[in-house]
């Protein structure tokens, strides 16, 4: 029996590429950049499954062109705003991504964000390199504490709950605002305190956000937001780039209304080159790799490569996120 036909939207570790292979017929799409949509398009038609990355744009376009064998897209993502889910679930294909590996990964790395933007250890780095360093000095690249301060999080599921984790060891506060969290907290945060988004802005230090990209939190950081901030407080985003109006957020660090930010994702991504955020010293900016531990990323390529499998050969998705498609 033949196998399986797949695209696959870019070259992914070798842990989920040999699974593929060895389930499907597979088309690797082999460049360094990600389709254009007209390859895309080209690529998908008559396949069993895709399996596409948070780059690539899917929507009912997309999924009419592979045509009605399409059962499955597997997103190699936790989070899902590259593809319209609901498209999918009208047309019955199921939508697989990678929850819960990955959460450890990036809250390390948010939290690595939250130290080096509190404690200026780019700018450190920077000054040293370009020979700023004259002698030791009383007030010389001072910044702000991390411990004993008081972390808002925004959006507390798994990533914003192990970031809580990671700043309680730190005697941080906590505060949280999350309108779809669930109300028990496991014992080790039973200290945190769920709050409406105002009074997490006014109180908070550090403001890390981990929510997903929907039509309620596109540009949910506004010019509004930011004049609601403490001043001098310091923004974390390892979400996605488009939960920050960028143009607001521009301003807020120039007029240093808050202090500082860093953040690992942009809208758009990659950052051009002529953007202004680029000149600011107050700002960290890293290319989208919350996730990208050697471990985790061979866990979403396998998670990813098992999702399709499933798909394909007929079988319910571990990880889907539109589970409503299996009661018809
Ligand atoms: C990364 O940003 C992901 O959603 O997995």
């Amino acid at each position: 029996m033949s196998k399986p036909r797949v695209f696959v939207t870019r070259k992914i570790l070798e842990a989920g590429l040999r699974l593929v292979l060895e389930h499907c017929e597979a088309i690797i799409w082999p460049g360094e950049l990600p389709p254009s949509r007209q390859e895309l398009i080209d690529h998908v038609r008559g396949v069993d499954g895709l399996l596409s990355l948070l780059t690539d744009p899917i929507d009912g376009e997309v999924m009419d062109a592979a045509g009605s064998n399409l059962k499955v897209i597997s997103n190699h993502a936790v989070g899902v705003d590259n593809i319209d889910v609901s498209a999918a679930t009208q047309r019955g294909i199921p939508v697989g991504n990678t929850p819960d590996i990955l959460t450890d990964t990036t809250a390390d790395f948010a939290f690595g964000l939250l130290i080096a933007a509190a404690r200026r250890i780019v700018e450190g780095h920077r000054c040293v390199q370009t020979g700023g360093w004259k002698t030791w000095a009383p007030d010389f690249m001072l910044g702000v504490d991390v411990y004993g301060a008081t972390l808002g999080i925004v959006g507390f599921g798994r990533i914003g709950k192990a970031l809580a984790r990671r700043a309680s060891g730190f005697d941080m506060r906590i505060l949280y605002h999350d309108p779809s969290s669930d109300h028990e907290l496991p014992a080790e945060l039973s200290a945190a305190r769920s709050v409406d988004l105002e009074t997490m802005l006014q109180e908070s230090d550090f403001v890390s956000i981990h929510t997903p990209l929907t039509k309620d939190t596109y540009h949910l950081f506004n010019e509004t937001t930011f004049q609601k901030m403490k001043p001098g407080a310091i923004l974390i985003n390892t979400a996605r780039g488009a939960i920050v109006d960028p143009s607001a957020l521009y301003q807020a660090l120039k007029s240093k209304q808050i202090a500082a930010a860093a953040i690992d994702v942009t809208d758009p991504e990659p950052l051009p080159m002529d953007s202004p955020l680029l000149e600011l010293d107050n700002l960290i900016i890293t290319p989208h790799i919350a996730s990208a531990s050697l471990a985790t990323r061979a866990k979403m390529a396998t998670m990813a490569a098992e999702n399709l499998i499933a798909g394909v050969t007929g079988k319910r998705l571990p990880y889907c996120v539109n589970p409503e498609v299996y009661q018809v």
